[in-house]
C-alpha cells in the first residue's frame, strides 16, 4: 500500500518525467528543424529514456497497490535561440527534475515508506547522470561559441553517442 501522500507525489513523478519527454521531443524537433541531426537523434533517445522513467513511476505505483493518474502535459516551445539556449534549458530542466526526486524523497522518508525510498535511490543516481551528460553538451557549446565547423563536428559526435 502507499500512503495517499505517497500516491500523489509518485503520480506528480510520473507526470514530470513524461513531461520531460514532450520538452525533449520538442528540443528534438527543433534541431531538426535547424539541419542538426546529430542533436535531433541524441534528444530522441532522451526522450525515450524519458519516457521510461514515467513507466518505471508507473509500474511501481501499481505494483504498490496505488492509482496511476495521469494530469494534462504542458506545451512546451517550439522555438529556441539555438543549440546552446536548448541544452541550457535542458540543464535547468534536469536540475529541476533533480530536486522534484529530493523532494519526494524526504516525503517517502517521513512517511516511512521503506521500500519507495530503496527504490527511488536509482533516481537519485540517475539524476547526476542526467546533469552531468547535459552540463557537458552546455559546457562544449559555450566553448565552440558562434564556429560552426566545431558545431558540426559536436553534431557528428551527439549522433554516434545516441547510436551507441
Ligand atoms: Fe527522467
Ligand atoms: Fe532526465
Amino acid at each position: 500500500m502507499l500512503a495517499d501522500r505517497v500516491e500523489s507525489s509518485m503520480n506528480e513523478q510520473l507526470g514530470m518525467e513524461l513531461q520531460s519527454a514532450y520538452v525533449y521531443l520538442a528540443m528534438a524537433g527543433y534541431s531538426e528543424s535547424e539541419s542538426l541531426p546529430g542533436f535531433a537523434s541524441w534528444l530522441r533517445v532522451q526522450a525515450r529514456e524519458e519516457v521510461a522513467h514515467g513507466m518505471k513511476f508507473f509500474d511501481f505505483i501499481c505494483d504498490r497497490g496505488g492509482r496511476v493518474r495521469l494530469g494534462s502535459l504542458g506545451e512546451p516551445p517550439a522555438d529556441y535561440k539555438g543549440p546552446l539556449a536548448v541544452f541550457e534549458e535542458a540543464l535547468e530542466h534536469e536540475r529541476a527534475v533533480s530536486e522534484a526526486i529530493g523532494r519526494l524523497y524526504s516525503i517517502v522518508v517521513e512517511e516511512k515508506d521503506y521500500a519507495s525510498q530503496a527504490w527511488l535511490d536509482w533516481f537519485a543516481t540517475e539524476q547526476v547522470e542526467e546533469e552531468k551528460s547535459v552540463g557537458q553538451i552546455v559546457d562544449s557549446l559555450r566553448r565552440i561559441g558562434d564556429r560552426g565547423d566545431a558545431l558540426f563536428l559536436l553534431d557528428k559526435d551527439l549522433a554516434a553517442r545516441a547510436g551507441a
